[in-house]
Formats: structure tokens, C-alpha cells, sequence
């Protein structure tokens, strides 16, 4: 970044100038202009978010038809996942949180893109109040590149901290970790919310008079939540979470809030041997380990910000060993599962009484969306009448209370990726069908549950499934006295049709 200039200003009006001078030029006021000027660093570095100011110091107000929103500079850092996840790039004067579990790849993922960007000319400064210099410099090594030309800072003073990066002026300044730092000024142990708080603000104001652009990592509790960096949230410009996903060697950097760019934009990484690398096409990835033609498996394409992804949903449903049967959602919320559930047994009669079921997102992902409903009540159905979905077909589509297949948003873009990964044929409700169809893909629109799973599945018979003999013997044995409990005439499902 270029070197501060001296700027001299008037602090009756507006005026701003490379030179001192005795009358201002602007407003002809004598002695206005003091002779101690103030140092600004030019281009990216302006603050921004920040008023704009006049030339005393002070913020004036402004019309936005002045203002030119095109101005946010982006330095991408060259890891294009990262870049995706920011939204473009690095915001100088911008404020990243990274949070993550311990020995996820937090400060693998910082040092390296702190490396590509020293590449590029672009100055960083790695503070560590976790690591030694050397134990910094081994991780460098691995990496390799530029990650090796970093300057290190070992302290966890705020101050003194702020105090080397003001000297230091570099254009990304990295905190590992902010449960490491504290402020003097605070009377309490690292880590403590005050001190959060405080050394929270001080690197915000700090970001946005500098222009230096400031990340900072945290690390989370058990519960997963970002402990104590959580406060930081409505501080910073972008939040983010790192996180393993697909298989051990899989991270997945995550948006949940960013002023630049989309929330819920992910990066997708493979942790190797010479650090983070970045994955290019993370739908393969996802469904990699899929198996053809196995019962109790869907596909079904979420948003993820601005990326298709697909993701296949797998369930199991077991005839439940003691009375009350499980119900286990992971990836999926389990409010839905049980919404999904109750939609099956009223619309399509089938009974899940005495079924554990079991509903997982392979690849350990997450899915906020409702789209994966339909997809997700096939798979059980599939599962209960083990009889598989083909391969090449996936489903789209919320599951609404009537049993209605409910309107998926940017249906165009999920069904394209479909498309782009082989997929053949995708169910769709039918309000979102596209006129003219799509390339490459047979798209079905369906109207309700019954209609899509006869569709999927072909013709199921749901009648009486567990034998009344066999629920007679099941009471018995979980009542332990011999008498059976009262159940009343019910339906329950089969497993073999
Ligand atoms: P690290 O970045 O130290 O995690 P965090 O800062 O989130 O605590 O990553 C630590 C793990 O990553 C550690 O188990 C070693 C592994 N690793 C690799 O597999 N390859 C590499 O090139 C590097 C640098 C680390
Ligand atoms: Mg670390």
C-alpha cells in the first residue's frame, strides 16, 4: 500500500492542500490552516462505511447521488474459495471474524491467504498470542510461498499491538486469536467478555481510521457457538465459520453475515500436507460417496448464497425396538422432520408409530432451506418400502402442511446444476416448471406428496403392516407383565411389501 501523504486542511472550511499556507486559499481566513497536517493514506485505505470528512476532521453530511458505490476497492487474495466466501475479496478497513473449533485450519486458511497476498504485494501482519514465531515459521514452511516472507508479532497487548500496526501501516492485520488478547485498560483475565468487547472496539476503530483491514479469529465452544467472538458480531463487517464437512479432509468456510457480499456463501477446502486447497467442484464432492441405486436416498439442490450445491439427503426408518421410536435429524431440522412425518401419515396413510426414523445430509452439511422436504420424505418412504430412487433422478420442492408440493425459489439455476452433474430427470412443483423445459434434463412437475411419490416410486400399497400377532407379542414383551396395553385398531406400515 502507498505511503501516507501530508495533507494540510482548514479547520474553518473545506479546503485541503499539499501545502502550508498563511491564508486559506478556500475561505481567506488568516492562521486556519495549522501547521502540523495530517497524514492520510490515499486510495483503498479511506474508511469505509465511515462519514466523510470535511477538512477539520469533523464527518459532514452528504448526498448519496455524490456518493460513487462502486469506490468499495476488493483485493481478492488469489484463494478463490476464500475470495467467494468475502464476496469478492478483501473491503480495506473492513473487520473479518473467522470462527471455528480448534485445529480446524483457521490459522492454516489466514497464513496462507496472508502469504498470496504478500505475493502480490499486498502487507500483512500475523499477531499470535498462540503460537511462538517458530511454531508460526514450521506452519510457513509447509505452506510455502509467500507465507514465509510474513511479519510476525507475538503479543496479546491491544495497545501495544495497535501501536506496532499504526508504525507498521500493513494492509491486513491478523489476530490469533481474540481469546488471547487484553486491553490495560480493562481489569479483567483474556477472554472474558469485557476484554472481548474493548479489544473488539479498538481494532474496529482502528480498521476504520487506518483502512487497514482487520481479521480476527475465534474460537468456538462445544455447543458451537462462537464463544465471546459471538459479541463481535454486530462490530464486524463479515462473520464467518470454519468448519469440517464431507469427510475428515473437508472444511467448509461459511458467510452468516457479510456487508460486502452474500450471507451463506461457502468456500469448500481439502486440508493436505502443504496446506488448504481449495475444491472446485464441491457437488461431486458431496455426492461422492453415494451408492447407486440404494433405498432411502434423494438428491436435492440447495442455495448456498450464490452457489447451486447438491447434496443427497439419506433416511432410514427401522421398526422401533421399544415403545417410543426415535426421531433423528442431523443436517436437517428436526421440527421439519417431525412436520414431514405427520404430512405422510395423514396424506398418505402410512403409520410411523412404531418406526425409528432417521434423517441425515451426507457429508455433514447443513440444510437451512425447505427445499430438501419432498426429497426428504421420499428418501423415508424409500427407506420403509426399500425400493430406491434411480440414480439419476433428484427432487425439489417444500413440503406444505395440505401435502402440496410448494414453489422452490431460482429453480433454473438448482435445476442447472443438476443438468451440468449428469442428473437425467428432476421432480419439481409443478408451478416452478420452466416454460420450455431445460437443457438436458426431463423436468416433472408434481402437484402433492401422493402424486410425487407415486411418480418416484411407482405404485406403493399402504396397508396393514406390522401383524396384529406381532404387535400382541412387541406389547407383551416391552410391558414385562404379560397383559397388553390397549391399542385401539391403527394402521402400521410394512417393511417388505
Ligand atoms: P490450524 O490451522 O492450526 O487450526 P486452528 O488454527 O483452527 O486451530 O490447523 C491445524 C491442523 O491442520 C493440524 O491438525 C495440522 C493440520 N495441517 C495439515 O494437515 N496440513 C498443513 O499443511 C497444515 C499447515 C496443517
Ligand atoms: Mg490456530
Amino acid at each position: 500500500m502507498a505511503k501516507p501523504k501530508k495533507v494540510y486542511f482548514c479547520s474553518e472550511c473545506d479546503w485541503e492542500g499539499p501545502k502550508w499556507q498563511g491564508v486559506c486559499p478556500g475561505c481567506r481566513r488568516y492562521n486556519s490552516i495549522p501547521e502540523e497536517p495530517r497524514l492520510d493514506t490515499p486510495g483503498p485505505s479511506r474508511p469505509i462505511g465511515m462519514g466523510v470528512h470535511s477538512g477539520n476532521g469533523a464527518v459532514k453530511p452528504v448526498c448519496l447521488t455524490d456518493i460513487d458505490a462502486t469506490d468499495v476497492k476488493r483485493i481478492p487474495t488469489g484463494i478463490s474459495e476464500f475470495d467467494t466466501v468475502l464476496g469478492g475479496g478483501i473491503v480495506p478497513g473492513s473487520m473479518l471474524l473467522i470462527g471455528g473449533e480448534p485445529g480446524i485450519g483457521k490459522s492454516t486458511l489466514t497464513l496462507q491467504a496472508l502469504g498470496l497476498l504478500q505475493e502480490n504485494g499486498v502487507k500483512g501482519l500475523y499477531v499470535s498470542g498462540e503460537e511462538s514465531a517458530a511454531q508460526v515459521k514450521m506452519r510457513a514452511d509447509r505452506i510455502g510461498g509467500g507465507a514465509r516472507t510474513i511479519t510476525y508479532l507475538g503479543e496479546t497487548n491491544i495497545e501495544a499491538i495497535l501501536d506496532q500496526a499504526s508504525r507498521m501501516r500493513p494492509d491486513v492485520l491478523l489476530i490469533d486469536s481474540i481469546q488471547t488478547l487484553y486491553s490495560s485498560n480493562v481489569d479483567s483475565e483474556p477472554g472474558n467478555p469485557s476484554q472481548i468487547k474493548r479489544c473488539g472496539a479498538s481494532l474496529l476503530s482502528f480498521a476504520k481510521s487506518t483502512g487497514v483491514a482487520v481479521w480476527v479469529i475465534g474460537h468456538v465452544t462445544k455447543d458451537g457457538s462462537i464463544a465471546g467472538p459471538r459479541m463481535l458480531d454486530h462490530m464486524v463487517d463479515t462473520t464467518t465459520y470454519f468448519e469440517q464437512a464431507g469427510g475428515q479432509d473437508f472444511r467448509v468456510l461459511r458467510a452468516f453475515k457479510n456487508r460486502f457480499g452474500n450471507t451463506n456463501e461457502i468456500g469448500v477446502f481439502r486440508m493436505t500436507g502443504e496446506g488448504l486447497e481449495c475444491v472446485d467442484n464441491p457437488s461431486e464432492l458431496f455426492l461422492s460417496q453415494r451408492r447407486a441405486n440404494a433405498p432411502g436416498s434423494a438428491v436435492v439442490a440447495v442455495l448456498e448464497g450464490t452457489r447451486p450445491l447438491l447434496v443427497e439427503i439419506q433416511a432410514l426408518a427401522t421398526e422401533a425396538p421399544y415403545g417410543s421410536p426415535q426421531r433423528v435429524a442431523s443436517g436437517m431440522d428436526r421440527k421439519r422432520l417431525s412436520l414431514l412425518l405427520a404430512v405422510i401419515e395423514k396424506h398418505l396413510g402410512l403409520q410411523f408409530k412404531l418406526i425409528d426414523v432417521f434423517v441425515n445430509v451426507a457429508g455433514g452439511l447443513r440444510i437451512s432451506e425447505t427445499v430438501g422436504d419432498a426429497a426428504a420424505a421420499v428418501a423415508l418412504i424409500s427407506s420403509v418400502f426399500d425400493r430406491p430412487i434411480p440414480h439419476d433422478v433428484a427432487i425439489l420442492g417444500e413440503v406444505g402442511l395440505g401435502g402440496e408440493i410448494r414453489a422452490v425459489s431460482q429453480l433454473e439455476r438448482r435445476v442447472g446444476e443438476l443438468a451440468r452433474m449428469g442428473f437425467k430427470r428432476v421432480y419439481v412443483p409443478i408451478r416452478s416448471v420452466p416454460r420450455g423445459g431445460m437443457e438436458g434434463i426431463e423436468v416433472i412437475g408434481v402437484d402433492t406428496i401422493s402424486d410425487l411419490v407415486d411418480q418416484v416410486l411407482g405404485p406403493l400399497e399402504m396397508r396393514e403392516v406390522i401383524p396384529a400377532e406381532k404387535l400382541e407379542r412387541e406389547e407383551r414383551s416391552t410391558n414385562g407383565n404379560g397383559k397388553s396395553r390397549k391399542r385401539g385398531s391403527r394402521r402400521e406400515l410394512v417393511f417388505d411389501e
